[in-house]
Parts: structure tokens; C-alpha cells; sequence
């Protein structure tokens, strides 16, 4: 038998229940592959910043570069001014694993409803890769006379050739083990200076890869073709911003934001990747047994695959398809619905 290291950080609001279920399942699915998960939980997030100022302390930090994966539930809490815990926990985390790849599929499982019409499973399979390290996330930019009326607010995007290269090339690789099609998404239309560089660059990556069809959307139109044409969509490759802006679409027309699931990965495998639902802390629901734990078990399923259990992670999500294709009107705690996922690949 296997023992890997798990880290955990449930984080704030519906993310300490979804990741206890995710845990349930995970534990399960790793039993039968004689799989041992050596978990360590770390307390970050509101509870830690409002107790102590902290909100990833340099020896946590150290202490997670050592691990080989993390399972995360989500950041960010009333309690704390928008984007302490946002910017200094989870994209501090992004950022120094370098998690390049915010992996995003957006998939229609048989029998879930989706808010378009006449569209089924077969119209909506495909992935979003983000960039996940880059772009408008960067942190650059500024006030000047901040409180003034003259006051000026920047928010610069960040984009290297070198940082836009890798995630294309990824998009790339990623079809050809799917339908060998990449759409990059951009506003290379008035964003001329970045935009330039990711047409440039996924121009000349393209030209390795003949068999690979690729189609190019601004990302005010491909907002409307998630809704109106999914069925155009393979592997999608953009930045940061429009990624996460897309991925809540994504995530509303392949059944709801609490199925989807996402990876930040690091593909160089340099330092761990890290697993979380697409939804955040949920704090309109927070305490109630009401959130989804699907998106954390499918977030699961991408973890076991990313460390080469590919077995355990087609079980886990077969277990999820099955469930979905069960599930009825009748309303299931958080709880309820994760013992019946685990009972499932149970077997
Ligand atoms: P949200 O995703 O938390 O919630 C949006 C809506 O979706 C809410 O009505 C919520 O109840 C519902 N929802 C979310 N997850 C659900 C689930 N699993 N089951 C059922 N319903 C679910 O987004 P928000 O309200 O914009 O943000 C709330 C907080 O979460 C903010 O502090 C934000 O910064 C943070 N956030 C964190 C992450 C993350 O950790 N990755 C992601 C998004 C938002
Ligand atoms: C997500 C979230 C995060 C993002 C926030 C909380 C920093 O919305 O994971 O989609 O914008 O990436
Ligand atoms: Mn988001």
C-alpha cells in the first residue's frame, strides 16, 4: 500500500462542510486502492485572521510545498474585508505553487438539468483552462489621491510570454487527448497589448499541433455561446479573470455552481496542486446543511487523478454520475448526500 500527503484547509463558511464529505468519499475510494492518506488539516481563514492577524503564515506555506496534494474548501467570510483572505490566503497559494493551470471542466452529467433548452449531455463536455498565476489577479496597479474625488484606481494585467506560453501549450496537449479543438478567449479587440500577446503566441503554438482545430472568441461573444452553442466548445484557454468569470457560466449550464468542480494544478509538478469546488464560502447558506458536496467529491475525483490514481478517480466520479442521474426532487442535507456518494463507490 500507498501513503501519500494530503493537506486540508476547509477554510470559511460551506467550505468545512463540503470538504468533510469530499473526505468521506476520498477516504473510501482510497481503501479500495490500498490507498493511506496522511491528512494534516490547517486552520486558515477567518477563524485564524481574526484570532492572530494571520492569513498564511510563512512556516504553513513551507510545511504545504512538502505535501503531495491539497484538498481546499473555500475562502472568505463577512467578517473580513473583501480580499484579505482572498488575495492573501487562496492566490497567495495559487501564486507561490505556482498553479499555472486552473483546470475547469464544464460537463453535463446524464439527467441533471441544465438551464438550456434543448441542449443534453452530448452538447456540453468540455474544459476550461485558466491561467491561474498572471493577468489582472497580479496584484499591480494602485491608487493615486485614494478617498478624493480625483481619486484613481489601477488594476493592471500581468501577462509574460512566458506565463501565457505555458497554459496555451497545456490547452494544446489537453486536446489532443480530447476532441482536438482549442478555443482561446479574449478581448483582443480592445485589449490590444495583451491580447496581442496570447493571439501571437497561441498562433505559433497552434502550428505544432496541424491536427488540432482552433477558433477564437472575444469574451463578451463567448459568454453568449456557453449559453446558446456549448457544443462548440473542447478545451477553452484564457486568462485569469475571464476564466473565472466563464467558469460561473460553465458552471450554471452543466447543472449548477455546486457541481463544479476545479484543479489548480501545477502540471510541472514542481510544488503540489491543489483541488477545490469553483463556489466560494456560500456565507447565505453557510451552517445549514444545505450546500452540495458534489463539486468537493468531483474536485476529489480530479486529485486522485492528478496523483495517478486514475481508477479511484473514475470511481468517485461514476459514483457522482450514478447518484446524479438518481437524484430526484427530494432535498438532501450536505451530509446525506455525501454518505450516499460514499455508499456508492463503496459499491
Ligand atoms: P459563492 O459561490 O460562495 O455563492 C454564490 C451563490 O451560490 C450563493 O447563493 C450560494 O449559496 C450558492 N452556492 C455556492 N456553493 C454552493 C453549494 N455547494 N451548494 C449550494 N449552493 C451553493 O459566491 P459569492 O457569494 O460571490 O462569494 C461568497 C464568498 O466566497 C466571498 O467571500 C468570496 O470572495 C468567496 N469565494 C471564494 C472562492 C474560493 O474559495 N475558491 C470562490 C468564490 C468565492
Ligand atoms: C474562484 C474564486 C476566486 C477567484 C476568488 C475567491 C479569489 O472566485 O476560485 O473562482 O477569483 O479565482
Ligand atoms: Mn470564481
Amino acid at each position: 500500500s500507498k501513503t501519500l500527503k494530503l493537506a486540508v484547509i476547509p477554510g470559511d463558511g460551506i467550505g468545512t462542510e463540503v470538504v468533510a464529505e469530499g473526505l468521506k468519499v476520498l477516504d473510501v475510494a482510497a481503501g479500495r486502492h490500498g490507498l493511506a492518506f496522511d491528512r494534516v488539516e490547517y486552520d486558515l481563514g477567518a477563524r485564524r485572521y481574526n484570532a492572530t492577524g494571520e492569513t498564511l503564515p510563512e512556516s504553513v506555506l513551507a510545511e504545504l510545498r512538502g505535501v503531495d496534494g491539497i484538498l481546499l474548501g473555500a475562502v472568505g467570510d463577512p467578517s473580513v474585508p473583501p480580499g484579505v483572505l482572498e488575495r492573501g490566503l487562496l492566490l497567495k497559494l495559487r501564486f507561490e505553487l505556482d498553479h499555472y493551470l486552473n483546470l475547469r471542466p464544464v460537463k453535463l452529467f446524464p439527467g441533471v438539468a441544465t438551464p438550456l433548452a434543448g441542449k443534453g449531455p452530448e452538447d456540453i463536455d468540455f474544459v476550461v483552462c485558466r491561467e491561474g498565476t498572471e493577468g489582472p489577479y497580479a496584484g499591480a496597479g494602485g491608487w493615486l489621491r485614494q478617498g478624493t474625488p480625483q481619486e484613481i484606481a489601477t488594476e493592471e494585467s500581468v501577462n509574460t510570454a512566458f506565463g501565457v506560453e505555458r497554459i496555451v501549450r497545456d490547452a494544446f496537449e489537453r486536446a489532443t487527448k480530447r476532441a482536438n479543438k482549442v478555443t482561446l478567449v479574449h478581448k483582443t479587440n480592445v485589449l490590444v497589448h495583451a491580447g496581442g500577446l496570447w493571439q501571437r503566441t497561441f498562433d505559433r503554438v497552434a502550428a505544432e499541433y496541424p491536427a488540432v482545430t482552433t477558433d477564437y472568441c472575444h469574451v463578451d461573444a463567448a459568454s453568449m455561446f456557453f449559453l446558446t452553442q456549448p457544443e462548440r466548445f473542447d478545451v477553452v484557454v484564457t486568462d485569469n479573470l475571464f476564466g473565472d468569470i466563464l467558469t460561473d457560466i460553465g458552471a450554471a449550464i452543466a447543472g449548477g455552481i455546486g457541481l463544479a468542480a476545479s484543479g489548480n494544478v501545477n502540471p510541472a509538478r514542481t510544488s503540489p496542486s491543489m483541488f477545490e469546488p469553483v463556489h466560494g464560502s456560500a456565507p447565505d447558506i453557510a451552517g445549514q446543511g444545505k450546500a452540495d458536496p458534489t463539486a468537493t467529491v468531483l474536485s476529489v475525483a480530479m486529485l486522485l487523478d492528478h496523483l495517478g490514481e486514475d481508477k479511484a478517480a473514475a470511481e468517485v466520479e461514476a459514483a457522482v454520475s450514478a447518484d446524479l442521474a438518481a437524484r430526484g426532487s427530494a432535498v438532501r442535507s450536505t451530509s446525506q448526500i455525501g454518505d450516499a456518494l460514499a455508499a456508492r463507490v463503496a459499491g
